[in-house]
């Protein structure tokens, strides 16, 4: 375990994840406050200084925001307590929305926990063919929501070519691509589309997607590649201008 905590500092370049689920024991994510902060430890060394939590809403976390905010709350307080330091900074909770028809969320509820500037990021069914909400993403621009899409790589049935997703872009979606897709932890496809969206310039954002220290030890594993070192070098994310 020491190993994972050697310097290496390869997303500093980022210096914000937008996307993780280290809320412990609202969704799939982390199980308790320690291995928030043993995740939160291990990011610090790859070079982030700020992370946004951003647990799952959707039918099989049906999580309501008055109660995410409490335990965030709690959290942090654990974090204070654990008395460890150099800890990215946590710089506020958020949420991960599913638009699926099952989950019925209405458009324009107020107390959405959104990114700053009423970023909100969403999903939608990984495994649904033909259902892209469309609908749903038009109801949120309209009401003014700012839509990032998580992972648009890891949609087996859309690539950059498909219709859903020029109509996505021409409403104004900005794109998530999760930095693990880039060394093949989601399988090859997910892993040539992602380098694709982001060489045709349609990733404004990098995410970590972090749920515990499996994908921690990806991200250790990930910053060692040299593809996503010249990414890196190479492109211009938005993340460091959310905090
Ligand atoms: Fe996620």
């Amino acid at each position: 375990m020491f190993g994972l905590f050697r310097k290496k500092e390869t997303f500093a370049p980022l210096a914000v994840d937008m996307h993780c689920h280290l809320l412990p024991n609202v969704d799939d994510g982390s199980s308790n406050p320690e291995e928030t902060v043993h995740c939160l430890k291990a990011m610090s060394t790859l070079g982030y200084k700020k992370v946004f939590l951003t647990p799952h809403f959707q039918y099989r976390y049906p999580n309501k925001e008055d109660d995410i905010k409490k335990r965030f709350e709690v959290l942090k307080k654990a974090i204070a307590q654990s008395g460890e330091t150099g800890l990215p900074e946590i710089v506020n909770i958020a949420g991960e929305y599913r638009f699926d028809p099952d989950f019925a969320r209405i458009p324009g509820v107020d107390n959405v926990l959104t990114l700053p500037g009423k970023r909100l990021l969403c999903e939608f069914s990984l495994h649904n063919n033909n259902y892209t909400p469309l609908d749903i993403f038009a109801q949120y621009v309209k009401l003014g929501y700012k839509l990032i899409l998580a992972h648009p790589e890891r949609y087996p049935y859309l690539n950059v070519h498909s219709s859903e997703i020029i109509k996505m872009r021409e409403l104004g979606v900005a794109f998530q691509v999760n930095i693990l897709s880039l060394n093949n932890f989601y399988g090859e496809s997910a892993m040539r589309k992602g380098f694709e969206y982001i060489e045709k310039g349609m990733s404004e954002y990098l995410g970590t997607d972090t749920h515990n220290m499996r994908y921690i030890q990806a991200l250790m594993e990930t910053a060692e590649n040299k593809e996503v070192q010249k990414v890196l070098k190479n492109h211009k994310f938005k993340n460091a201008e959310l905090a």
